[in-house]
């Protein structure tokens, strides 16, 4: 039968092209790291021509609702040709193992660099066919053509065109968190939600290798690209070319004009301080701000808020002689993004002894291309009237400085 009446079935993405993926709302954090407030997906592709090729795998533990689907749509005799194994991520390529023993005569298209992988992780050394950058294979009614794009997210990750269908199988790129609810398509489900998450996908997992993904760009840049499939989130065919131009901008590090104000605080006094600088941006008309309190909201969420805005206030009390530990953490992840192009206020609390606001500066040194704006502000246990006039003031500083690169 062909697909399409339930997620359970194979539903049809356009002509040839099957996806056959699957939803993940049990994983509460995706590489145990990254909370899932609404799951994920592992899209997998059908590509059937003459020959069928399948387009990357699911996390192992969703084999049997992907094996499902393909035999509901090609029947239970029908085999698969080929595997494309776009990326070694276990997300995408834990079923390999077994689908080959499901279906022995599977030849595995993959390039130099994923070749190890397979065998270190899955002992899979039979039936293995190296491509190169550019290369093409005719299934029968479609082409499909690999682009290398190492560090997209790991060195073995490539993309796969299908020339017929116009279509990009582009893997972790242009893909984000969150499971498909019924629609599968940008047209069909609320983007506001899923770019959000799109940004979060990028920033924590992507983001730190933007040169590969501008190089990627450039590469697709002579491609029709009618539909873009990525391995995670929803399928890209009204509007491809806005979230190339998402990842693209996300890539280039330019941000909007904005500010995100983080606060490590156990008792509420950094918090206040913290406050003070974000009302006084706000009078002074920055319509884009957010407070994080970084205890209480993941890292990942903040991280994403942090890309996406210009303007970042870090502000931390001292604990046994260090930053706050959900701030170091912060720091820890921030230095190795490697971001650029952005201005960063900091606050420091202590109350018997002094050196919080040297670890931040350090971190503003480490971290790289950060501008780090004046007033920078210390003090000692609770903020007191002249502390408040400096907030604001490094508040004001930090508006002057958004509005005049929001033109
Ligand atoms: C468990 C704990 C450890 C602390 N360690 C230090 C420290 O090593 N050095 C210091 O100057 N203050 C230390 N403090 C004091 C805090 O920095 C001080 O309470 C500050 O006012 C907290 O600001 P807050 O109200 O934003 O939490 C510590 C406080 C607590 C509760
Ligand atoms: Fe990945
Ligand atoms: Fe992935």
């Amino acid at each position: 039968m062909k697909g399409g009446f339930s997620m359970n079935d194979a539903i049809e993405v356009t002509k040839g092209i099957y996806w056959v993926g699957v939803n993940d709302k049990e994983t509460d954090l995706f590489e145990a790291l990254w909370p899932l407030p609404r799951g994920v997906t592992y899209n997998s592709y059908l590509v059937i021509g003459e020959k069928i090729a399948l387009i990357d795998t699911v996390k192992a533990f969703y084999l049997t609702d992907l094996v499902s689907k393909i035999r509901r749509l090609l029947g239970e005799d029908r085999s698969i040709d080929y595997l494309v194994v776009n990326h070694m991520e276990p997300d995408h390529s834990g079923s390999i193992k077994i689908l080959k023993k499901l279906y022995p005569d599977l030849k595995i298209i993959c390039n130099a660099q994923t070749v190890k992988m397979l065998e270190n992780f899955y002992a899979v050394t039979e039936g293995v066919i190296q491509i190169k950058d550019g290369e093409e294979l005719d299934l029968g009614g479609h082409v499909l053509k690999f682009f290398l794009t190492p560090m997209v997210h790991w060195p073995e990750t490539m993309m796969t065109y299908d020339k017929t269908a116009k279509t990009l199988f582009s893997c972790d790129a242009f893909g984000g968190f969150g499971c498909l609810e019924g629609g599968i398509f940008d047209d069909e489900v609320d983007m506001s939600y899923y770019e959000g998450e799109i940004l979060r996908y990028f920033s924590n997992i992507v983001g730190r290798y933007s040169d590969q993904v501008q190089a990627a760009i450039s590469k697709l840049s002579g491609t029709d690209i009618r539909v873009v499939a990525p391995s995670h989130g929803p399928i890209h065919r009204s509007k491809p070319e806005h979230i190339i131009s998402l990842y693209d901008r996300w890539s280039r590090h330019e941000t909007e004009c904005g500010a995100v104000v983080v606060y490590g605080s156990m008792y509420g006094n950094t918090a206040k301080l913290a406050q003070a600088s974000a009302r006084a941006m706000a009078k002074e008309g920055i319509e884009h701000i957010v407070v994080h309190d970084a205890s209480r909201d993941h890292v990942s969420f903040i991280i994403r808020d942090i890309w996406r805005y210009k303007g970042l206030i870090l502000a931390s009390c001292t604990y046994n002689t260090m930053p706050f530990p959900p701030i170091e953490d912060l720091m820890a992840h921030l230095e190795n993004k490697k971001m650029r192009n952005r201005l960063l206020g900091i606050m420091g609390n202590y109350t018997w002894s002094p050196g919080i606001l040297k670890k931040l500066e350090d971190f503003a040194k480490n971290s790289g291309k950060w501008e780090l704006l004046d007033p920078e502000i210390v003090i000692q246990s609770s903020p007191k009237d002249e502390d408040y006039v400096r907030a604001e003031e490094l508040g004001k500083a930090m508006a002057r400085r958004l509005k005049e690169c929001a033109g």
